[in-house]
C-alpha cells in the first residue's frame, strides 16, 4: 500500500480542491466557503497526499468545524483514481484527532441520501444514522441523512446534545 499523510489545508491548495470539489459533487462549495474555513478559529481543513511516481501528489482534503460539543466533518473528496486506498479514512482520523483536541463529544455530518458509497464509507467508520432532513440538498433536490459518532463512550446519551439546526444551514454537508 502507498504511504499516505495528512496536513493542514493551506489557500495554496485551493485551486486543487475547488476543482476536485467540482468533480466530485453536484453542488459543490464556491472558494469563499474554503476560504471562510480557513480563516475562522474553530473550522480547519486537511488534505492527504499519497507518494506516488517519485513525488508527494495531492489526492484528497477534508473540512470541519468545532462548536458546542460537536465537530462537524462538512466535506471529503477523494481523486476517483486514488479511492478504496485508505485515503478517505485517514482523513476521517486526522478529524477524529481535531475533534478530540477541540473537546467535542461528537462527529457529525450530513450526506445525500443518495450517495450510497460515502454511506457505507462512513458506516464503516463507526458513524449511525441518527434521523433524515426532507429536501436538504438542492441540484438535485434530496433528503440529508444526518451521521454521528460518539468520541467519548462514557456519554451515551450525547447524540441528543446541542445539536443547532441552524448552523448546519450555513455551509451544507454531503
Ligand atoms: C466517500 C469517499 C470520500 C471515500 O474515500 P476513499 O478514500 O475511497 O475511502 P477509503 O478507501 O478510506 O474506504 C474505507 C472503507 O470505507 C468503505 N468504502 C469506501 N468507499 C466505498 C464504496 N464506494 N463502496 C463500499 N464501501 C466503501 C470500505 O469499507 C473501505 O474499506 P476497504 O476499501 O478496505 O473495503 C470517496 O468515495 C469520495 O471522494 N467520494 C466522492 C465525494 C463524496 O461523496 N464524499 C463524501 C460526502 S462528504
Amino acid at each position: 500500500m502507498s504511504e499516505i499523510k495528512v496536513r493542514k489545508m493551506i489557500s495554496d491548495d485551493l485551486d486543487w480542491i475547488i476543482d476536485l470539489e467540482r468533480r466530485a459533487f453536484s453542488d459543490p462549495w464556491p472558494r469563499q466557503s474554503f476560504r471562510e474555513t480557513l480563516s475562522e478559529p474553530m473550522s480547519g481543513g486537511l488534505v492527504a497526499e499519497i507518494f506516488s511516481g517519485g513525488q508527494w501528489r495531492r489526492v484528497g482534503y477534508g473540512c470541519y468545524f468545532s462548536g458546542g460539543g460537536e465537530t462537524h466533518v462538512t466535506n471529503i473528496a477523494v481523486e476517483p483514481q486514488f479511492r478504496r486506498q485508505s485515503v478517505g479514512r485517514r482523513l476521517l482520523e486526522s478529524a477524529l484527532a481535531r475533534a478530540i483536541a477541540d473537546e467535542s463529544d461528537l462527529m457529525i455530518l450530513e450526506v445525500r441520501s443518495s450517495n450510497r458509497d460515502a454511506i457505507e464509507f462512513y458506516s464503516r467508520q463507526g458513524f449511525h444514522e441518527l434521523y433524515r432532513r426532507a429536501a436538504y440538498y438542492d441540484n438535485p433536490r434530496e433528503d440529508a441523512i444526518v451521521f454521528a459518532r460518539a468520541i467519548k463512550t462514557t456519554q451515551p446519551d450525547n447524540t441528543r446534545n446541542s445539536y443547532d439546526a441552524s448552523d448546519a444551514d450555513s455551509k451544507k454537508r454531503r
